[in-house]
């Protein structure tokens, strides 16, 4: 018997990347993504432009994604879209277009929680791509621009948040040090090449008391900027050539506690099988750390492809077909959210 194949075309605008990605059957045939420079100049995401420049990008990114799928509109079984948490602005966009879509086509639609669908990149692959998947349950360190968060990951559709920061994400702690260090934004890929050539333990700085699994990054941020000023009382210049060593010694903290609560989380849950997902998971070091304590606390670990990492519809649309599966529709009725829940 043939069994037809199902075509999902995700989108993805919760922030400043406008994406479109089809899924054959949950593998991904296409994955669009256009980024959005303008903010680079302010330092940080400024919501109103970013709601303008997804009504710029959707069309010609939703037109490219099909066209690299090699599909037509009419292929399409299931339109997916992220209803949040994220910009109010930026959602609404990728919403409406989502809504528009799928009532034009007739076909259904799939309302996708952008941090389920993070933690879903763990099982994103391309249509060929060979690649290892957790079993159920698994823990998963999710750390992304606005969230940290450890999650249960009981199946695709039961997701249990065990842990989450207190105050500022991860993400927000690596963009903030870049600033401070006259990177430009995001900064967190800046730090984590300059850190390569630094030495990561030539700076200390303190690790916050965050109850149980939860965390807290504003006092490092705070500790980082305090140290700056002292330093640059003696030397106006600092970091100068030092740069690389304050990059290497902060990322070495934020890695640090990330995984310290990591491991008291496979520790209190009896779990270890272990994933990572969000825009830090591309971070090299603490890719590098998850895998060295894996091997030693002989947990199995799990990476996503740096395609999947930061923001992308490739998440979105092979998320959405677990969703598909269970015909976990929703209504046109449905609003985004800036703040959902996992
Ligand atoms: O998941 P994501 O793309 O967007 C949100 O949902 O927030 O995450 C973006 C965050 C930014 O804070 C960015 O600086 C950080 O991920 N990031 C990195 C790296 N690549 C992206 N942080 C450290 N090292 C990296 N290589
Ligand atoms: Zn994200």
């Amino acid at each position: 018997m043939n069994i037809k194949a199902v075509y999902i075309l995700g989108i993805e605008s919760s922030c400043d990347e406008t994406s479109a990605s089809v899924s054959r059957n949950g593998r991904i045939l296409s994955n669009i993504t256009a980024g959005q420079e303008i903010h680079a100049r302010y330092g940080g995401v400024v919501p109103e432009l970013a709601s303008r420049a997804h009504q710029l990008h959707i069309v010609p990114v939703i037109d490219v994604a099909l066209k690299d799928a090699g599909i037509t509109v009419d292929q399409l079984d299931a339109i997916a879209f992220t209803r949040g948490p994220g910009l109010i602005g930026s959602l609404l966009v990728g919403t409406s277009f989502a809504k528009g879509m799928a009532l034009s086509l007739n076909i259904p639609l799939i309302e996708v929680n952008h941090m389920q669908a993070h933690v879903i990149a763990n099982f994103t692959f391309r249509e060929h791509q060979e690649g290892e998947i957790p079993d159920f349950p698994f823990l998963c360190l999710t750390v992304s621009g606005g969230h940290t968060q450890i999650v249960l990951v009981r199946d695709f559709l039961k997701m249990e948040l065990i842990g989450q920061t207190q105050d500022d994400a991860a993400g927000e702690a690596f963009d903030k040090v870049a600033k401070m260090l006259g990177l430009p934004y995001p900064g967190g890929p800046f730090i984590d090449k300059l850190a390569a050539d630094g030495n990561p333990f030539a700076y200390k700085f303190p690790h916050p008391h965050a109850p149980g699994l939860d965390f807290s990054f504003s006092g490092l941020k705070t500790a980082v900027l305090y140290f700056l000023k002292k330093e640059r009382l003696l030397d106006p210049n600092f970091p100068g050539d030092k740069t690389a060593d304050v990059c290497a010694s902060v990322q070495e903290t934020i890695v640090r506690i990330l995984i310290n609560k990591v491991r008291l989380a496979a520790k209190e849950t009896g779990i270890s099988i272990i994933a990572l997902a969000g825009g830090v998971s591309a971070n090299s070091h603490l890719r590098k750390t998850l895998t060295e304590t894996g091997l030693e606390e002989n947990w199995k670990t799990y990476i996503p492809d740096f395609e999947f990492c930061t923001d992308n519809a490739g998440m979105i649309s092979a998320f959405a077909y677990h969703k598909y599966l269970a015909k976990d529709f929703c209504s046109m009725a449905t609003t985004p959210l800036a703040r959902l829940p996992l």
